[in-house]
């Protein structure tokens, strides 16, 4: 009897798609997240977890959320609650961005095409990273809104390169990223010796041994490297190079708000600054003629103590609102903090954890499993907190926890 239900039980198994495997595992990203720390070495993880010295911005992001109170209103009918909005001249079904992350081949071998495979299903935009282990134009081949994440490298004719392939390769925005002229300190990565791509030695062979699932996907995939930069770049990941090394020999931290007007000149699409962390530079961003920022400090993962960005979406929104859109990047783990950012006054949210967390756990499946996570929690914090639109939420929906 117990081989009859064994076998029963086997069958029930496979006929289980991985989606489902997946729903039944976790029921919210903090749940994803774990799977993803069973599934990924530890080095892996740590590089996509962590964040800058004691981690308290890191920290902060999350912690800003959980400051604010809804104040629901009832008898609202909300029989139809409609999530959708519109950036930079798009609809999209959810105010949400997926954030560049470099190196996310790392935690799935088909990397970045993966996420924005899942992106463009869920039509929302995804962005890639500078620093991508797929290449401007493979991405381009996922379809969807896509928008191209720009480092500022000291060789500037390989970033004039880059925004030209971009713009060729169809992408809609571009976001030069100014918050990291120098790399923040990531002391997990440090502790453990941690390089891109990750080098054999023996602690990695000894978690590559605790993660056999992950080890056999990655010696038979393709090497990773830095796809944009592939051949034009002494570091380009094919030689393993610890990241702040590789930010120290590329970045160039001498960059100002000119090379900004020289980038606005070059780029024929909307303009995306991300990394703002001010007022007063919100209002330079706004001044120098972009058509978005993305309030950020890197997932705290550059300037430990840069303050906890839901803080700043009503401040900035009220100094530039009506001139530039406003995204909020960091902390975002449910849907209910995409409600919160908008009532806010933020007009998007951005979110690169809360995906990547869900490629760790279950590959592209699991990028889907997790915007639909924020998109139905989203949805349902709505109709809880009595809005039917997203145009209804305003700041009279919070009050202060
Ligand atoms: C790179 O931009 C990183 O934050 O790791």
């Amino acid at each position: 009897m117990w081989r009859t239900l064994r076998s029963v039980l086997r069958l029930r198994r496979r006929a289980r798609t991985r989606a489902e495997r997946l729903r039944a595992q976790a029921v919210n990203i903090a749940e994803l997240r774990r799977l993803a720390q069973r599934r990924l070495p530890r080095g892996v993880f740590n590089y996509i977890d962590g964040g800058a010295e004691d981690e308290v911005t890191l920290r902060a992001n999350g912690a800003a959320f959980r400051r604010w109170n809804f104040a629901p209103r009832v008898l609202t009918d909300v029989s139809q609650v409609d999530t959708s909005t519109t950036l930079l001249g798009r609809r999209l079904p959810l105010p949400l961005v997926l954030a560049p992350v470099g190196f996310s081949r790392m935690a799935d071998p088909d990397g970045e095409l993966a996420v924005a495979r899942a992106a463009a299903r869920a039509q929302l935009p995804y962005s890639l990273s500078t620093v991508a282990t797929r290449s401007i134009e493979e991405v381009a081949q996922a379809g969807g809104t896509l928008w191209f994440q720009l480092y500022v490298l000291r060789d500037r004719g390989l970033v004039k390169e880059l925004v030209q392939r971009a713009a060729a390769a169809g992408y809609q925005a571009l976001m030069p990223t100014v918050d990291i002229p120098v790399s923040g300190r990531r002391e997990r990565d440090v502790r453990h010796g941690f390089t891109l791509p990750p080098q054999l030695g023996l602690g990695t062979i000894v978690d590559g041994l605790r993660h056999p699932g992950w080890t056999w996907r990655f010696v038979r995939s393709e090497p990773i490297v830095f796809s944009n930069v592939r051949g034009r770049s002494p570091a380009d990941g094919t030689t393993p190079v610890a990241l702040a090394d590789y930010i120290g020999s590329q970045f160039d931290p001498s960059v100002t708000w000119r090379d900004l007007e020289r980038l606005r000149g070059l780029w024929p699409g909307a303009l995306v600054l991300k990394g703002i962390q001010t007022v007063a530079d919100a209002r330079l961003a706004a001044d120098h003629g972009c058509d978005a920022i993305v309030l950020s400090n890197h997932g705290g993962r550059q300037l430990d103590g840069a303050p906890p960005i839901l803080d700043l979406v009503a401040p900035a929104v009220d100094a530039v609102g009506e001139r530039v859109a406003v995204i909020c990047d960091g902390g975002v783990r449910r849907g209910g903090d995409l409600v919160k950012a908008l009532a806010l006054g933020a007009h998007a949210c951005m979110a690169g954890r809360a995906y990547l967390y869900g490629l760790g756990a279950g590959g592209e499946a699991g990028v889907d499993y997790a915007l639909s996570l924020l998109a139905e929690e989203m949805a349902r914090t709505m109709a809880l907190l009595g809005c039917r639109t997203v145009a209804q939420l305003g700041r009279e929906h919070l009050t202060r926890a």
